[in-house]
């Protein structure tokens, strides 16, 4: 139960004075940069194809709603405790260590494994350009380990390409490459840019054919449940907003810059549920128009974007192809950006004496956790090569959720152990929300397939019993000392958007 005081995480946190310097609109950017992913470019079409069918356009305003009082519940937790830290640290100071310990694993799984999911979506837009040129990779070296493919039989055994762009860029941020605020931008400019010209184009093409394409497509717009859970009518949307949840995963990252808002009172806000809107309009659009072009019984496939533009006519094979240039740009950022958020968590455990001091090691000369961001980049590349992105994917949603869960009762906590404690902003309808929040992210854990929710429970005593071996016998807090000092470091650990101050 040990809990850092709000002066102690002050003190910890000087070195790091941050300016501030950034308005709605650069958080909103930062927002979106953190979310558009594998969600809508891959998982979208497992959704719609084995839960909601075109329902996914419902399991889209679920998720995000989920989502939004979450957010609300961060806002308020980053304008209220002055630490430009992640959820791990909020607990740490609220509701003490050992919430801080499981924070800091259910942050493996949003982060770490997040990363996988996305790499294992890199490889499948790879793949299917790399195979528009002619170059083709051996198929056994492009999926999970003992995966039949139901189309060739050909079982998979390695994700190769999962597994390279995991390790390469690990190097890369071993070297110290963080994105700048400028590169940020023209990523997310890409990413958005090519939704947008999906949305148009593909929005064009249905609207000339609206009737046909709906009876056809969209009729019924629910698919009778077939009787197994989660497989379609309202058991499957529910299911599938688990899914596409995922989607979302990202938002958060408008929190940890409550330190460098101009405004923190009204951007914050606007930065994390104008994200969270934006996202959710241009997703159910990319939704509306996947469902309504290909049947959603087709849209089970590796990259279901580039399929839905394949099948506008062979006029179109160039936007297919640049649709996936796009796509394999924005997912790449993606990756680089999860890694990095997750040497970041591992860095503070171990100053924190958590984790063994060996994370906290900076590279003489790269002035990088190098042997920390070796490790990250390994997990992450071992999961993307050999496990499937739906176990993955669902793995990452459950523990997400249980972290925001965990938040939104941080808020009430606070609430009512500290009422006087400055606060830049507060979640409206208070108890309501919070509350409202607490309960929607644990009822969309239970949607998940029974074999996940056992993974996770086997996941959670692991870490629950490292704690009690490892983490309490070498916390510094129990022992009465700050954190361990910052080594000195280059540009690790640097907010992304570092240039734009
Ligand atoms: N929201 C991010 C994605 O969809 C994690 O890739």
């Amino acid at each position: 139960m040990a809990r850092k005081s709000v002066a102690q995480v002050q003190r910890e946190s000087e070195t790091s004075e941050l300016k501030r310097t950034l308005g709605a609109w650069n958080l909103m950017l930062l927002g979106i940069g953190c979310i558009i992913g594998a969600g809508i470019f891959v998982r979208t079409g497992n959704a719609a194809a084995l839960h909601a069918g075109p329902a996914v356009l419902i399991s889209f305003v679920i998720a995000g709603a989920v989502c939004a009082l979450a957010g609300l519940c961060y806002a308020e937790l980053s304008s209220s405790l002055p630490v430009s830290g992640s959820a791990y640290t909020y607990s740490y100071t609220t509701l003490g260590e050992f919430a801080a310990w499981i924070m800091g694993s259910l942050l493996l799984l949003e982060y770490g494994l997040a990363a996988s999911v996305v790499a294992v979506g890199w490889s499948g837009y790879v793949v299917s350009l790399l195979g528009d040129f002619g170059l083709v990779i051996p198929e056994t070296l492009t999926g999970p380990f003992g995966h039949v493919d139901p189309k060739t039989g050909v079982t998979t055994l390695f994700n190769l390409p999962a597994f390279a762009v995991c390790t390469l860029l690990g190097l890369l941020l071993v070297v110290g490459v963080s994105e700048s605020a400028k590169v940020n931008n023209i990523i997310v400019a890409i990413k958005v840019s090519v939704i947008i010209a999906f949305i148009a184009i593909g929005g064009y093409m249905v609207l000339s054919n609206l009737g046909e394409l709906t009876a056809k497509n969209w009729t019924p717009f629910i698919p009778e449940p077939t009787g197994d859970k989660g497989e379609f009518g309202w058991g499957g949307i529910l299911r599938a907003a688990s899914i596409v949840f995922f989607a979302y995963i990202g938002f958060e990252a408008v929190s940890t810059a409550g330190q460098e808002a101009k405004n923190p009172k009204r951007d914050m806000p606007i930065g994390i549920i104008g994200s969270l809107v934006v996202c959710t309009v241009l997703y159910m659009l990319v939704a509306a128009v996947l469902t309504l072009i290909v049947n959603y019984k087709g849209l089970n496939v590796p990259d279901p974007v580039a399929v839905a533009v394949d099948s506008f006519g062979p006029q179109w094979a160039w936007f297919a192809k640049l649709i996936k240039v796009g796509a394999i740009i924005g997912l790449t950022s993606v990756v680089l950006v999860l890694m990095y958020g997750q040497t970041r968590i591992f860095y503070t455990m171990a100053r924190d004496g958590l984790l063994p001091r060996i994370f906290a090691t900076v590279h003489p000369r790269f002035k990088t956790p190098w042997i920390n961001t070796i490790l990250v980049a390994l997990m992450t590349a071992f999961a993307a090569g050999f496990f499937d992105i739906n176990t993955l994917g669902d793995m990452t949603s459950v523990g997400t959720l249980a972290a925001f869960g965990i938040v939104c009762l941080t808020v009430i906590w606070l609430r009512t152990t500290h009422p006087n404690l400055p606060r830049g902003f507060k979640v409206p309808l208070y108890p309501v929300l919070p509350a409202l929040g607490i309960v929607s992210c644990f009822a969309l854990i239970f949607t998940v397939e029974a074999r996940v929710l056992v993974f996770f429970g086997w996941f959670m005593l692991g870490a629950i019993i490292l704690y009690f071996l490892y983490g309490m016998s070498h916390s510094r807090l129990a022992h009465g000392q700050d954190q361990v000092d910052a080594p000195e470091m280059g540009e690790f650990p640097a907010p992304v958007h570092e240039e734009g101050r």
